[in-house]
């Protein structure tokens, strides 16, 4: 079969990536300008300002990736763009300068689901990999559990029914006085901790329900901070991180596992940028390993926003003819 060479392109946040991959797993460059130190002094991403980085760097990303590629634009077979869901203004950038590049090169354009993207990057990461197989996406803006079917077919099994499970991350390390991007923060403040030093809740949905909700945890955290201060009471930072922490991994940890066992799939995969987190993939692979499943996960950086993941679902998609034309928009709630 001949090789397929595809050029993806993502910029739904704060990060400006461009990758080049071939036939979907071969990573030939994937070049991510972050804009972290940016939005770090405003706690968190403000929408205006990502949209404007974007547009100062995305030609320099794009000119990048080709250059370590050794390639040149007419090389590529198609060109793979994240077309939501995430910020629309930052959408926009990636969406038009990849329907401008198509457009002039005559190349086909795929247009890539962005949860989607984080749950192939397993596809890189583990060349054996096949569907189906059931995984966790966490990320700062979504948490989903999902039986992949095949390279193109997804099932939702459980949800978030309100935050993601990074935006508590980020909003617990806002409140503990710790930064931003808050989860690495944590899982680094919490392996000094004791996770059983408070118990905070565990929200369990109806019966049967994989759904999972976060809102109450961060509550929970932030109204037992407040009642120590209003006492004046000091408390030990480590300890909150990591008993915060328990609580979301023990959640993550144990629905996934119930999805597999349900669905009976022997492969559990993590996405997203929680998807690094040091206690998460323990839990896990701890929880598997007396059942025989395995647990598999991307190198951190194939986990957080990159532009490799976008172009390995560009090539599934391209296989499977979903191309878009020169009406393509940004759809900032995309659903999975
Ligand atoms: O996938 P991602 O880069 O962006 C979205 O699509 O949202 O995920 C970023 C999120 C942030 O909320 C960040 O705090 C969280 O992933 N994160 C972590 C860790 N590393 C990144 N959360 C917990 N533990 C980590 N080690
Ligand atoms: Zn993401």
């Amino acid at each position: 079969m001949k090789d397929i060479t595809i050029l993806g392109i993502e910029s739904s946040c704060d990060e400006t990536a461009a990758a080049v991959v071939r036939n979907g797993r071969e990573v030939l460059s994937g070049v991510i300008n972050t804009q972290i130190d940016i939005h770090k002094k405003f706690g968190g991403v403000v929408p205006e300002v990502a949209s404007r980085c974007h547009i100062e760097v995305i030609d320099e990303v794009i000119d990048e990736a080709l250059l370590q590629a050794g390639l040149a634009l007419s090389d590529v077979d198609a060109i793979a763009v994240t077309y939501g869901p995430g910020l629309v203004g930052a959408l926009l950038v990636g969406v038009s300068t990849a329907k401008s590049l198509a457009y002039a090169l005559k190349k086909p354009l795929v247009p890539v689901n962005h949860i989607r993207g984080h749950i192939m990057a397993n596809f890189v990461a583990h060349k054996d990999l096949e569907p189906p197989f059931v995984c966790l996406v966490a990320s700062g803006g979504h948490s989903h559990i999902v039986e992949v079917q095949s390279y193109t077919d997804f099932k939702i099994l459980g949800r978030t029914r309100d935050d993601a499970a990074g935006e508590a991350f980020d909003k617990i390390a806002r409140v503990l006085g710790l930064g931003y991007p808050g989860g690495p923060l944590i899982d680094e403040l919490a392996r000094k901790g004791n996770p059983e030093a408070v118990r905070f809740p565990r929200v369990k949905m109806a019966q049967n329900s994989l759904d999972f909700s976060f809102s109450g945890v961060k509550t929970a955290v932030i109204n037992y901070l407040h009642k120590l201060e209003q006492n004046n009471e000091g408390y030990n930072s480590a300890d909150i991180a990591a008993s915060f922490q328990e609580a979301v991994v023990d959640v993550l940890s144990t629905h996934t596992l119930e999805a597999a066992l349900k669905t009976k799939n022997r492969t559990i995969a993590l996405a997203g940028g929680v998807a690094s987190n040091s206690a998460l993939r323990e839990r896990m692979s701890a929880l598997c390993a007396e059942r025989g499943i395995s647990v598999i996960y991307p190198p951190p950086k194939l986990c957080t926003d990159n532009a490799v993941m976008i172009a390995c679902a560009g090539y599934y998609g391209y296989l499977n003819g979903d191309f878009a034309d020169m009406t393509l928009n940004a759809v900032a709630n995309l659903q999975l």
